[in-house]
């Protein structure tokens, strides 16, 4: 089980800190992007529900070529297309998908820009960085230089070129007089990180590939640009600006009162978990705590990488969607059912990919049929045997105690795999095990025919079997609210909850599993269905 210090003793001042990657803002956010805040926000509401202080970081990536390029070709500024992306795409589709960020940073900020100065300012006068020179293949999709070996082999119309094996697009040829960072001497220390701390970098395949790279030797990290001007000004030499990555990475710190807010620093850096896709882990895991090796300041505790949503066989990405916006998928499904589904169907840190029927399937089957259901069956069953009122459980026995247990088994299993491990599909799984359980025990033990013997003994059972069954969804819709907060909600809601209990945002997960907190004399109703049939409609993927 989960330890929860944090809540009672000595780290009670610090935060737990949760980072998404900053997205680059050439485009409108896709599934992809989706995917990571929502796994990010899933993960901060369960750590609220445990009763630590969280703080949950998203926001935007606006230097560089890309960006420019993008802007140049709309015939836009980059500060203006970042903007209205920004305003028109990336915020209200965080709002829409109800994540709970506490900020949004945006590198384009004075906030920002100002401390990435001060921090590349630091590491020139540590004698860290150096001027030299430069040539190789660049990958302006992945603002990075390559490595010859990572190279692909380009077919059809890139035939004899070389491509990025994450972008398939031909890599050019950079060459620049510019400033580098000493990384390469960083190479021993961070193995050292990688062996002494296993968990680092999670998943396991994640890490062995990062231990894998690191031991064949790191070059040093160029981190300036002269051939073009959008990005933060190398204080010492204006004609530079500060490599994207470098910049882009410095938000987790900017952002939380880096030389700006000691105080505010001091309590949320370093991250708990930096939450990124498998294509940005070397940045993380290697060039990320390099530099904070480099000027004295703690490293994060893990970085995670989630796998990537695939289209055809290939990383789904700007270039090559499905078509589909998340948008349409929370039209047709809705908000809580898109939250759950990617989280539930693809194990956290391998690729998965989308199909409109194994969502249809799993709203239809887990989410109407075995959830929605049983909440509304037992509203209506308190409902008509009971007014709306629910009775007290008097005569519970071994049926109910084993609910009782099925329950705690479901808070420790889910509190583990979701708040310490990660895991969200089997966290949301087990949770699941219990609302199936809740199910046979309703048809184990048949109220609607108990309803039928008016002996008192038999009303007394009858009571008991609602009780359990209302108290049971009183846990579930506690565990269930970091994913589907606005389903659990209703249910919250129906349940007669919060005139006792309070918000249901503010139950603790590890109380969750105490039986009996749902008080007798609770009006319950039977409120919205919570999953609603599905439109039959026909949709092509
Ligand atoms: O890399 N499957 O931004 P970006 C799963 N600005 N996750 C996906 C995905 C997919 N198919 N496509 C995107 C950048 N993502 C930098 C980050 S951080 C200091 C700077 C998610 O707009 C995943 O988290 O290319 C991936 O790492 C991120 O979006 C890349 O977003
Ligand atoms: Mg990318």
């Amino acid at each position: 089980m989960a330890a929860n210090s944090d809540s009672t003793g000595a780290n009670a001042r610090s935060s737990y800190y949760v980072t998404t990657p900053i997205y680059y803002v050439n485009d409108r956010p896709h599934l992809g992007h989706a995917y990571t805040t929502v796994a990010g926000d899933v993960l901060t509401r369960w750590h609220r529900q445990r009763g630590e202080k969280v703080w949950y970081l998203t926001g935007t990536d606006e230097h560089g070529q890309k960006i420019m390029r993008t802007a140049e070709a709309h015939g836009v500024s980059p500060q203006q297309w970042a903007d209205q992306l920004v305003e028109e795409a990336w915020k209200p589709l965080w709002e829409h998908l109800e994540i709970a960020n506490d900020d949004f940073i945006r590198t384009t900020e004075d906030r920002h820009t100002a401390r990435v100065q001060e921090f590349v300012q630091d590491l020139y006068d540590k004698g860290e960085i150096y001027q030299g020179g430069y040539e190789g293949p660049y990958c302006v999709g992945c603002e990075e230089y390559k490595t010859p070996a990572d190279l692909i082999d380009g077919e059809g119309e890139y035939a004899g070129q070389k491509l990025c094996p994450i972008h398939k697009k031909p890599v050019e040829m950079l060459k620049e007089e510019n400033y580098f960072f000493k990384l390469s001497a960083y190479a021993p220390r961070l193995l050292e990180l990688y062996a002494s701390d296993p968990g680092f970098i999670q998943p396991e395949s994640a890490r062995n590939e990062v231990v894998r790279f690191v031991e064949q030797g790191l070059q040093d990290l160029s981190i300036s640009r002269s051939t073009f001007d959008w990005g933060v000004q190398i204080p010492w030499d204006p004609k530079h600006v500060i490599y994207v990555w470098v910049d882009a990475l410095l938000n987790y710190a900017t952002a939380v009162g880096y030389g700006s807010d000691p105080a505010k620093f001091e309590q949320t850096f370093p991250a708990d978990v930096h939450l990124v896709g498998k294509d940005i882990l070397r940045f993380h895991a290697v060039i990320w705590p390099a530099m904070l090796m480099a000027n004295g300041l703690p490293l994060p505790k893990k970085i995670a990488a989630n796998g990537w949503l695939m289209v055809g066989g290939e990383k789904m990405s700007k270039s090559n969607l499905t078509g589909i916006s998340p948008q349409q998928l929370t039209d047709h499904f809705g908000v809580d059912a898109y939250r759950y589904y990617f989280l539930r169907a693809i194990p956290f840190g391998t690729d998965g990919s989308f199909s409109w029927e194994d969502f249809s399937a799993r709203y239809t089957s887990e989410l109407a049929n075995d959830f929605g259901n049983l909440a509304s069956r037992v509203a209506a069953m308190v409902g008509k045997y009971f007014d709306g009122v629910l009775p007290a459980a008097t005569a519970a026995g071994p049926a109910e105690k084993e609910l009782a247990d099925g329950l705690a088994k479901a808070v420790a299993e889910a509190d583990d795999r979701i708040g310490e491990k990660l895991d969200f599909a089997g966290g949301i799984a087990a949770i699941f095990d219990f609302v199936k359980q809740v199910n046979g025990y309703l048809t184990t033990q048949e109220p609607w025919k108990v309803a039928k013997d008016t002996s008192e003994a038999g009303q007394a059972r009858l009571a008991t079997i609602l009780y359990a069954a209302a108290e049971s969804l009183r846990g579930i819709a506690v565990l269930l609210n970091p994913v589907m907060p606005r389903v659990s909600g209703l249910l919250w809601e129906s349940l007669g909850a919060e005139p006792v209990l309070g918000a249901l945002a503010d139950q603790q997960v590890t109380e969750a599993a105490r039986w009996g907190l749902l008080p007798a004399g609770v009006t319950v109703t039977k409120g919205d269905i919570l999953f609603p049939r599905l439109e039959e409609k026909k949709q092509d993927v």
